[in-house]
C-alpha cells in the first residue's frame, strides 16, 4: 500500500501481513492476516510512531520516502517494545543514526537486552511532551497493556491517540484503513475480540486502568498498531471497556454457553447433541467446539464473553482427553475465570477424567454444578439425562443475575 494521510501531515505508514500463519508464533492468522500500523508525523521535526515487524523492510522504507527522507527522521516513538513493532529498529538506526528513540524507562532497558543497540534514547513518563512544530506529543504510561513497558502517545493538535496494541485487532486491512468507511464491521469486531482474548485478556485490570486514564483526553481518532483506525473512537473504546469488564466483573458476562467437547469414538459426541438440545430448547445461545479440531485462539473469545461452559470429555489414560486439558491450560494462563460449568463424558473401565478436571476447575474458579459419566456407549436413559442436564443448566444461567 502507500502512505495514507489521516489528518494534515500525519500519515498511516503500516504493513499488511497476509502471508504469516501465526501471530506471536501461536495464534492463527492464515486466513485473516494482520496489519502492523506505523505512523509518520511530518512537521519541522519528523517523528515515526511505532515501527513494524521485520518483514517487507523495503516496502516500509519506500512508504516513508513518499512523505519524507527516512534519513531525516528525528524521533521514533516506541510505545511498545514487542518485536512486531520494533523489528525494523536496527535498520532505522543505520539509516538515521541521529534518531532519538523515545519510550519508558523499561523500554530503554529492554531495548538494550533485545537488540544490543547503543542508541540515543529519551525516557518519557506520563505528562511529558515533545514539540515537533505545530504538533505536540504527550505521553502516558499504560503499563501491562500488555507488556510492562507500554506507553500511549497522544498528539494534541490532531487529537489522535496512538495506543499501540490497545484497541487493536487481527485482520489485514482491506480497502480502507478507517473503520467508518466499512459497510459491515462484523469481521473486524470479531477479530478485535479474538485478539483481545488471545493477547490482552489476562491484563484486563490494567486495560481498564489505561482506559480510565486516557478517557480524560479529548480523543478524536484512535490509531492503534493493529487493525482499523477509529474516527468514531467511542465505538472501539466501548468494546474494549466491555471486554475488560468481563475479566474484572464476572457478573457482566453474557448469557450464553461455550460448549467444549471431544470424542475418540463418538460416545461422548453422541451425548453432546442431547445436552446442546436441552440448552437450545431453553433459548440459550450455544457455541459448540470440537476442541481437537479447533484452535484455542477461536475458542477463547467465546469463553471470554459467555458465562456458561459445558465440558464434554471422555477419559484418556486416567485423565482428561489431552486437547481438552490444553484448552483449560490456556484458559488458566489467560485468566478466563469465574464461569458456571457442567460436564459429561464416557469412560471405558476406570474413569479418571473427572478426578483430573476438578483441581483444574478450582484454579480457574469455575463453578461445577453437575456432571455425569457413563461406561462405554450411552443408553436411551443417558440421552434423556443429557437433555435434562442441558435444560437445568439453561435454567440456572437464566436465573443467574
Ligand atoms: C488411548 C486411550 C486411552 C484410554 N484410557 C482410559 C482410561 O485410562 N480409563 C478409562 O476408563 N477409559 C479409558 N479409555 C477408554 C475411553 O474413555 C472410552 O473408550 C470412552 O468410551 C471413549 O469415549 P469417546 O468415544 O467419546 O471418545 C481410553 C481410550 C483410549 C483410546
Ligand atoms: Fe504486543
Ligand atoms: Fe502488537
Amino acid at each position: 500500500m502507500v502512505c495514507i494521510e489521516i489528518t494534515p501531515n500525519i500519515y498511516w505508514n503500516g504493513l499488511n501481513d497476509r502471508t504469516s500463519d501465526l501471530f506471536e508464533g501461536i495464534w492463527p492468522i492464515t486466513k485473516e492476516g494482520v496489519s502492523y500500523n506505523s505512523y509518520i508525523i511530518a512537521d519541522e521535526k519528523v517523528a515515526l510512531i511505532d515501527l513494524v515487524k521485520g518483514i517487507k523492510t523495503d516496502d516500509f522504507l519506500s512508504q516513508i520516502e513518499e512523505v519524507v527522507d527516512p534519513a531525516t527522521v528525528n524521533y521514533v516513538i516506541i510505545n511498545h517494545m514487542e518485536p512486531d513493532h520494533t523489528g525494523m529498529i536496527k535498520t532505522m538506526q543505520k539509516i538515521a543514526p541521529q534518531v532519538t528513540f523515545v519510550g519508558s524507562e523499561r523500554t530503554k532497558q529492554m531495548l538494550e537486552k533485545f537488540y544490543h543497540l547503543n542508541t540515543n534514547f529519551k525516557v518519557v513518563k506520563t505528562g511529558d511532551t515533545i514539540e515537533l512544530g505545530t504538533h505536540i506529543l504527550e505521553f502516558y504510561d499504560i503499563p501491562f497493556v500488555h507488556w510492562p513497558e507500554t506507553i500511549a502517545t497522544y498528539e494534541r493538535t490532531s487529537k489522535i491517540l496512538f495506543p499501540c496494541d490497545a484497541f487493536g485487532g487481527y485482520g489485514a486491512l482491506g480497502g480502507s484503513i478507517f473503520a467508518d468507511e466499512y459497510e459491515d464491521l462484523d469481521f473486524y469486531k470479531e477479530e478485535a475480540l479474538r485478539y483481545y482474548s488471545n493477547i490482552i485478556a489476562k491484563f484486563s485490570r490494567f486495560t481498564l486502568k489505561a482506559i480510565n486514564l486516557l478517557k480524560g483526553l479529548d480523543i478524536r481518532i484512535i490509531a492503534p498498531s493493529h487493525g482499523l483506525i477509529w474516527r468514531n473512537p467511542k465505538e472501539i473504546i466501548d468494546l474494549y471497556e466491555r471486554w475488560a469488564r468481563y475479566g474484572t466483573e464476572p457478573e457482566s458476562a453474557e448469557e450464553g454457553v461455550t460448549f467444549l467437547y471431544a470424542s475418540m469414538y463418538g460416545n461422548t459426541e453422541k451425548l453432546m447433541g442431547s445436552v446442546a438440545q436441552g440448552l437450545s430448547q431453553e433459548g440459550i445461545p450455544v457455541k459448540i467446539f470440537d476442541v481437537a479440531r479447533t484452535h484455542v485462539s477461536y475458542i477463547l473469545p467465546y469463553l471470554w464473553k459467555y458465562r456458561g461452559v459445558v465440558i464434554g470429555t471422555p477419559t484418556y489414560e486416567a485423565k482428561l482427553f489431552p486437547p481438552m486439558a490444553y484448552v483449560l491450560d490456556i484458559a488458566t494462563s489467560k485468566r478466563v475465570i469465574n464461569k458456571e460449568v457442567i460436564r459429561f463424558g464416557s469412560y471405558g473401565w476406570s474413569g479418571g477424567a473427572q478426578r483430573d478436571l476438578e483441581p483444574r476447575l478450582d484454579k480457574l474458579k469455575w463453578n461445577l454444578l453437575e456432571f455425569f459419566e457413563w461406561q462405554g456407549g450411552p443408553t436411551l436413559e443417558d440421552f434423556q439425562k443429557g437433555e435434562d442436564l442441558g435444560k437445568r443448566f439453561a435454567q440456572h444461567l437464566k436465573n443467574f443475575n
